[in-house]
């Protein structure tokens, strides 16, 4: 009797601490969101609970200030002339089906010449029709993948730091991930020189792994993996049975002698590798949207077949453009013109010009091999010192956000593109893009070599 007083009692005190946590909580669900949230799974969205948008806080604060924007991976440049003139042929078509579906799997002539492209890349045969998949930008070939081919449960190998949606896209697969930092050696200047101690790298796989992402070059350090790095990976993935998705939608922009070695052309790598590309970044064209996943058909089917469920096709005027487009760098394969040339020669000339400007503003640029970016090290600034203290925000964060008040310059915090665990590895550095016009690098200048003059 005594007992069951004390249970009541004990059940009493806690619905009263559950109602005032149900309390609680909700009034800050709905102080933080306009309306109910009664209709969105938090779960599957936002991961447990919506977190604030470093992105966005950084875009807003960037427009408020009228700063000069280097923080999006985009080229602010025109595409190649054949390419927009590809386009404007197919809307004139005297065909109006072209303006309708195309094969929900892909457009036929688009995957005939990414079929021919791969094949000669890959060095193997690609069937355009059970290999290839068009898809919504690269972003949906990696969305489509993870969604295909991971199931809840499995364990997903990312090198850090990564391109960040791929945290996200592991979690809504349900995988648990395995992160492998690169650490850079003493004094490095050159992306070359992070590396992953292989000891690491060998303990985050095992009979669990399913996939491991390859993104060469990387965003954001633009480290261009060399042959050593991607055979212990190939040979990992080979050992415990791993699939490999390598984004490889910087795969024209590598710099120097350096060369661009698609993992797939490793032994053991062809039958389990999806090979990721981008239109948007191989023809400067990233508002189009299109990219595609090329791979051994019996995952591929896979791919194919999500995609159907989920997206069914795409859009039928880009992909006969970019088939044109394609067409016509096969005809300028190892000419001056080809753009698979041009374009990294121009890039690394832009490249070249934004390290010097760093290097003036002490912001001590790593020298990357390939991609967009420029990871810099910013913990040399003095004017380190002078920003705001905020306990709560991270120093890459504080001095984004001081960067863009005092000195009208917007670039990314490096630590976002790490794990939790790691995020500390990334705090003294910030990512610039340079995939811009002599215009823009212009105002960098002008920002960059008044840097520690001004307040
Ligand atoms: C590494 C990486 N993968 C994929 C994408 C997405 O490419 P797309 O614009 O074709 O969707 C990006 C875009 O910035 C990227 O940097």
């Amino acid at each position: 009797m005594k007992y069951e007083k004390v249970i009541v009692k004990i059940d009493y005190i806690r619905i009263n601490l559950l109602s005032i946590v149900l309390f609680q909580s909700t009034k800050e669900n709905t102080d933080n969101m306009s309306g109910s949230t009664r209709h969105i799974n938090m779960d599957r969205v936002y991961g447990g609970g919506k977190k604030g948008n470093i992105w966005e806080d950084i875009l807003k604060l960037s427009a408020e200030n009228g700063a000069l924007n280097l923080a999006l991976g985009f080229p602010d440049f025109a595409p190649p002339s054949h390419v927009v003139e590809a386009l404007g042929h197919v809307t004139s078509y005297s065909n109006h089906m072209i303006h309708h579906y195309t094969r929900a799997a892909g457009h036929q002539r688009f995957c005939k010449i990414l079929s021919k492209l791969y094949g000669r890349l890959l060095k193997q045969d690609i069937d355009p029709m059970t290999e290839v998949l068009p898809t919504i930008g690269a972003y949906d070939a990696l969305f489509t993948t993870f969604q295909s081919l991971i199931c809840p449960g499995d364990e997903v190998v990312l090198i850090e730091p990564c391109y960040e949606p791929y945290i996200e896209l592991a979690r809504l697969a349900g995988a648990s991930v395995k992160y492998v930092p690169l650490i850079p050696k003493d004094n490095s200047s050159s992306s070359d020189d992070w590396i992953f101690d292989l000891q690491t790298l060998q303990a985050a796989f095992s009979t669990k792994t399913k996939a491991i992402v390859v993104n060469t070059p990387m965003n954001p350090l633009g480290k261009v993996f060399n042959r050593d790095e991607l055979q212990a990976i190939a040979d990992l993935c080979v050992k415990y049975d791993t699939l490999c998705f390598a984004d490889e939608v910087y795969q024209w922009l590598v710099y120097g002698n350096r060369k661009h070695i698609y993992i797939a052309t490793l032994d053991g790598m062809a039958e389990r590798t999806i090979n990721i590309g981008s239109a948007g970044k191989t023809f400067s064209v990233t508002g189009w949207k299109t990219g595609w996943a090329v791979g051994p058909a019996n995952l591929m089917d896979a791919l194919q077949s999500f995609h159907h469920l989920t997206i069914r096709g795409g859009v039928s005027v880009m992909q006969e453009a970019l088939a044109i487009a394609f067409e016509k760098e096969e005809e300028l394969l190892g000419s001056e013109e080809s753009y698979y040339r041009q374009l990294p020669n121009e890039m690394q000339n832009k490249r070249d010009q934004l390290v010097e400007y760093l290097q003036e503003a002490k912001l001590d640029p790593v020298m990357p091999g390939g991609g967009y970016f420029i990871v810099a090290n910013i913990s040399k600034l003095e004017s380190g010192n002078k920003m705001e203290e905020s306990a709560q925000e991270a120093f890459d964060v504080k001095f984004v956000k001081w960067a863009i008040v005092n000195k009208k310059f917007t670039v990314i915090p490096l630590s976002i593109f790490y794990s939790q665990e790691h995020r500390h590895l990334g705090e003294k550095y910030v990512r610039i893009c340079f995939a811009k016009t002599d215009e823009t690098l212009r105002k960098a200048k002008e920002v960059l070599t008044k840097w520690n003059n001004s307040k």
